[in-house]
């Protein structure tokens, strides 16, 4: 095959593969998500993804750091949840803050129970969203990247609704971005 034969089947492959993620972003934002809810130990959870999600960032030249405020006594969060579809959450929450940052930075996951909800949060450094993006946050097909498509947020909101929890996010020049997802406990303890 010539060279130029080659870099037009990668080209036609590479827009494949776009095509392909688009059309799975698409049907997962258009299903209403049905959830097979289980008993869910949060940290436990954290736990066996972060190694997934470290190494998503870590071929991009970035790391995760996952810190727990639960306390020792206190070493479960109970939650009602469908495992599959809150990992969904998280891998577009840690794509997002991966996109956000540069090469080097550190991307922090951090469990917080209070007392009827636990908060699971993504935080990053970079520049702060804009208001006028952030009142946009969570629409579908809106994206401020030439690459986007606009349905990672939207997709992370309709689960986390699914699960009778909501999404806050905050963003300022000092402190950065911090996306948490707010989940209801169903038990705390053992
Ligand atoms: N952690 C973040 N830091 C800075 N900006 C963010 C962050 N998360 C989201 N955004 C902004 O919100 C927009 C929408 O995010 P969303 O995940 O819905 O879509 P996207 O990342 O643009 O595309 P994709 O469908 O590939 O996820 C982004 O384009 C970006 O401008
Ligand atoms: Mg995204």
């Amino acid at each position: 095959m010539t060279d130029r034969a080659q870099r037009r089947l990668d080209l036609a492959l590479e827009e494949a593969d776009r095509l392909k993620q688009l059309l799975s972003e698409i049907l997962q934002y258009a299903r209403e998500p049905v959830l097979d809810v289980k008993p869910l130990d949060l940290r436990a959870f954290c736990q066996d993804i972060q190694p997934r999600l470290a190494e998503l960032l870590a071929v991009e030249g970035r790391s995760l750091v996952l810190e727990s405020d639960l306390p020792e006594a206190w070493p479960k969060a109970w939650i009602e949840g469908d495992a599959d579809k809150l990992k969904q959450v998280f891998i577009n929450l840690m794509r997002n803050a991966c996109e956000a940052v540069g090469t080097g930075e550190t991307v922090t996951w951090r469990i917080t129970p209070g007392s009827q909800v636990v908060c699971i949060s993504v935080h990053n450094g970079g520049d702060p969203i804009l208001p006028e993006v952030l009142a946009k946050l969570g629409q579908p097909f809106f994206t401020t990247k030439p690459g986007g498509n606009g349905l990672g947020m939207a997709i992370v909101k309709r689960i986390v609704a699914a699960h009778g929890g909501e999404v806050l996010i905050e963003s300022t020049a000092e402190a950065g971005t911090t996306v948490r997802v707010m989940l209801p406990l169903r038990v705390s303890g053992q």
